[in-house]
């Protein structure tokens, strides 16, 4: 069962989780309901509401399915059922690339209308104007490098960056200029461990990772993922640390033999004619 929401606020901050740099590890989940953020909220360090919501809640074979409506009715969620995480929410393709005034305008949209302390967006050279914008309204930026999944079309699939001498430096660019864009942290995916290694030691703000490298200031993965209940192909750099798709089919397939069998509902799942303290 969860715990009991804390009511005093007690949020960890985007300066805390900066501080948190060459530390103890930052531990990140991605959340996009209220009880998933019920049950995560005492474990984790942040929260994000990645755009991969598209793919794992609605069936989207790509995250360029997710809208700005949608990330902000999950965002709202998770807010709800969370009250100690740092809370992150992505802002996903097209509401930011085409300039620093149309990403400041959906990143305050999203942080007025859900309560989260930052956003997150994809980039690194090409999005320092985008970063620097947000920041500079005030509202606290984690970076996205290496492979970018909202880039999946332009780039033909999903590739793992960095295996040549010109990806790496490539990478190392995008790294130091989304920190001296003023992002708080970034996120490095889908990278050649000694490149993500590396560039954690270069830069001053948190690497978090995700299929890149232990020696990262964090970690993060998609909660679906994680506690098995995606049912299509895994990454690599997943390690499933639960089989709920087991569990929810076990449980469908009992549920249905005690339907046919009328062994459900029993005794204790119905109502007499005199009120009784269990009554619902
Ligand atoms: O959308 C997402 O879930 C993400 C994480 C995997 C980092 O961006």
């Amino acid at each position: 069962m969860a715990t009991e929401l804390p009511t005093t606020d007690i949020r960890i901050s985007t300066e805390a989780i900066r501080r948190r740099k060459g530390g103890t590890p930052i531990v990140c989940l991605t959340a996009y309901t209220y009880p998933v953020a019920r049950l995560l909220d005492e474990h984790v360090d942040l929260l994000l509401i990645g755009d991969s919501v598209a793919m794992v809640l609605y069936g989207h074979k790509t995250t360029l399915g997710a809208s700005l409506e949608m990330m902000i009715a999950h965002g709202q969620a998770v807010m709800r059922g969370s009250a100690r995480a740092c809370v992150v929410v992505d802002l996903p393709a097209g509401t930011y690339e085409a300039s620093a005034t149309q990403a400041v305008a959906s990143a305050r949209r999203v942080v007025d209308e859900t309560g989260c302390q930052a956003v997150k967006l994809e980039g690194g050279v090409d999005m320092i104007g985008q970063i620097a914008a947000i920041v500079d309204a005030g509202i606290p930026v984690m970076g996205h490098i290496g492979l970018q999944p909202q880039s999946v079309e332009k780039d033909g699939g999903y590739k793992i960056k960095g295996r040549t001498e010109e990806a790496v430096a490539a990478l190392v660019h995008d790294a130091l200029a989304v920190e001296s864009a003023g992002a708080f942290s970034v996120v490095i995916e889908g990278t050649v461990e000694a490149v993500a290694a590396d560039i954690t030691r270069r830069i001053a703000i948190p690497t978090i990772g995700i299929g890149a490298s232990g020696d990262c200031d964090g970690q993060i993965l998609v909660i679906d993922d994680m506690v098995g209940l995606t049912v299509d192909r895994v990454p690599k750099f997943v390690k499933e640390y639960a089989d709920l798709r087991s569990v929810i089919s076990h449980a469908a397939q009992t549920y249905a033999a005690e339907v046919r069998s009328r062994t459900f509902p029993g005794p204790g799942h119905v109502f007499s004619a005199t009120k009784s303290r269990d009554d619902a």
